[in-house]
């Protein structure tokens, strides 16, 4: 529990009486934790593995995000009662998650005030990023939406290794599409174009990058 930033905010006093009360359970690659529009009772920390939070319908869907080991989902529908899933979650891979029931959850919040700001903190982060989302979305062609999340990918959820970053989930043209609101075809496109332009390079379908300062400098460049 130590890689979630969320159990360090919190007492260990207060950890040890939360530790009965959470369960841990094992998602395989594709399964559905819950769907849009389902009731909510439970929050989610990742122990292992990594979420896709998404949005859709018929014919569409959108990426609002990849969440991976350390992060946490499912707190919005638990703060009134009533609520509903404000988007899915389906697991990317494997994925160990531990689970606290609503009431738990408010217990926590209402015990200890550094939780309460964590929360808070975190909800603003997402604020921030959907704010940024809103505006390239407004004023960025195909290309630089693409390199920009390529970059904020790399970014929040490289490996160590500083001379290779790599994207640590395998990741297909049409999710790419999903996250950035282009078409597919668009997608495989420019990824193309950046491989050619020797930005990034695609092996068994993980994006590695050889050099992130020459990337965002192209960006830049083409805003
Ligand atoms: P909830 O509404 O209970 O269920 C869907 C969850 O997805 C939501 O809580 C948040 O935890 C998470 N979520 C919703 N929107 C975003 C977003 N834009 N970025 C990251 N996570 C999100």
């Amino acid at each position: 529990r130590a890689s979630i930033p969320f159990f360090r905010e919190i007492e260990p006093a207060l950890i040890d009486r939360l530790v009965p009360y959470m369960h841990q359970k094992t998602y395989r690659k594709g399964e559905l934790i819950f769907l849009e529009g389902d009731q909510g009772n439970e929050i989610y920390f990742i122990g292992s593995g990594s979420i896709s939070i998404y949005t859709f319908d018929k014919s569409k869907k959108v990426i609002l995000a990849f969440l991976r080991e350390g992060e946490y989902f499912g707190e919005m529908a638990l703060m009134k009662p009533g609520l509903v899933r404000s988007a899915t979650a389906e697991c990317l891979m494997t994925t160990r998650l531990y689970i606290l029931r609503r009431s738990d959850f408010q217990l926590l919040i209402e015990n200890d005030r550094n939780i309460a700001f964590h929360l808070l903190d975190y909800t603003m982060d997402r604020l921030r990023r959907a704010n940024q989302q809103i505006y390239d979305l407004t004023f960025l062609n195909v290309r630089s939406r693409l390199i920009k999340k390529l970059i904020y990918m790399m970014e929040n959820y490289t490996t160590e290794d500083l001379n290779d970053f790599v994207i640590p989930v395998k990741i297909t043209h049409q999710q790419i599409a999903e996250m950035v609101g282009a078409a597919r075809e668009t997608v495989s496109k420019v990824l193309q174009e950046l491989q050619d332009e020797g930005f990034i390079q695609i092996q068994d379908k993980m994006i590695h990058l050889q050099n992130l300062k020459q990337l965002k400098a192209k960006l830049a460049e083409e805003d």
